[in-house]
């Protein structure tokens, strides 16, 4: 169900009419806090979100990664990795609303990557337009890789273009498909691992990662959107007191918004 509500909030590739009704019409019974996005500070955000999935369903206009990117091939510089950032932001701020990282969350996600090094393996689960796995991909060295999951075909086809636009197709490989099948298919250890997907799958996929044996003491899980807005307690609870990592969360804002939101940093300890 938060698949449902990311997805119409962001005019998704998978988000269809059916799903925006539903949501509209409320009959939807949500696993998440529904209130949780219905409370003043987060209300007219999503009024407005709902507004313009809504026009651009009406209109039959792309979909929003497909709109990502034209806008970055007709504004931002080839080869230039800042420069398709900040176009992505441009869009998601004056366009439409980008499920992007954003600056803010990206500078702690940034910390995290110079902690990991300059050869890191970094696995990625949702990668959407490509956005982070740039920001990430921009402080890696020769040696270090992205392995980005997505299961999204028009997002896999849109982020491609736009990391093969920014000069770092090298350095990112985007896999199509879900979480739960790709995950087992992996090999060998990560530095860094950013859970950006739905996050009701953040706790079984983490406990898939490790039993995949995906992580080493000292690996770095950074869980993106754990605040009051998608609020996923089995996440928390799951990293905070199972014993297996040391955990902090830093407190930030919703991409391209003032609402509140969190980042869960966890060091995997073996
Ligand atoms: C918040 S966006 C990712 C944003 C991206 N990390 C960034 O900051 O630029 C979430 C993405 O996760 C993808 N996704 C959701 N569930 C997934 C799953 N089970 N496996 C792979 N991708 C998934 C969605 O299609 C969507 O593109």
């Amino acid at each position: 169900m938060v698949a449902a509500w990311a997805a119409c909030l962001c005019g998704h590739g998978e988000a269809n009419s059916r799903t925006l009704l539903l949501l509209i019409s409320k009959k939807a019974t949500p696993t998440m806090s529904m209130l949780g996005f219905l409370k003043p500070p987060h209300l007219g955000w999503v009024v407005r979100n709902l507004r313009d999935a809504l026009v651009d369903k009406l209109k039959g206009s792309p979909r929003r990664p497909e709109q990502a990117r034209a806008y970055v091939e007709a504004n931002a510089t080839r080869g230039d990795p800042a420069s398709v950032l900040a176009t992505l932001d441009d869009f998601a701020r004056h366009q439409r609303f980008l499920m992007n990282v954003g600056p803010e969350k990206g500078q702690l996600l940034e910390a995290e990557v110079d902690r990991a090094g300059k050869n890191a393996r970094i696995l990625e689960v949702g990668c959407y337009c490509g956005y982070s796995a740039i920001l990430m991909a921009r402080r890696l060295g020769e040696q270090g890789r992205i392995t980005s999951l997505e299961k999204s075909g028009t997002s896999v086809a849109a982020a491609r273009a736009i990391v093969d636009f920014a000069g770092l197709s090298g350095a990112v490989e985007i896999r199509h498909g879900a979480s739960s099948e790709l995950i087992p298919t992996l090999e060998g250890n990560f530095d860094l691992v950013f859970l950006d997907h739905w996050k009701d799958l953040y706790e079984p996929d983490l406990r898939a990662i490790e039993a995949a044996h995906l992580l080493r003491p000292g690996s770095i899980v950074f869980a993106d959107n754990v605040g009051s807005l998608f609020d996923p307690k089995q996440y928390l609870a799951y990293v905070r007191e199972c014993g297996h990592y040391e955990s902090r969360s830093e407190e930030s804002h919703i991409e391209y918004t003032k609402l509140p939101d969190c980042a869960e940093i966890s060091v995997f300890l073996g």
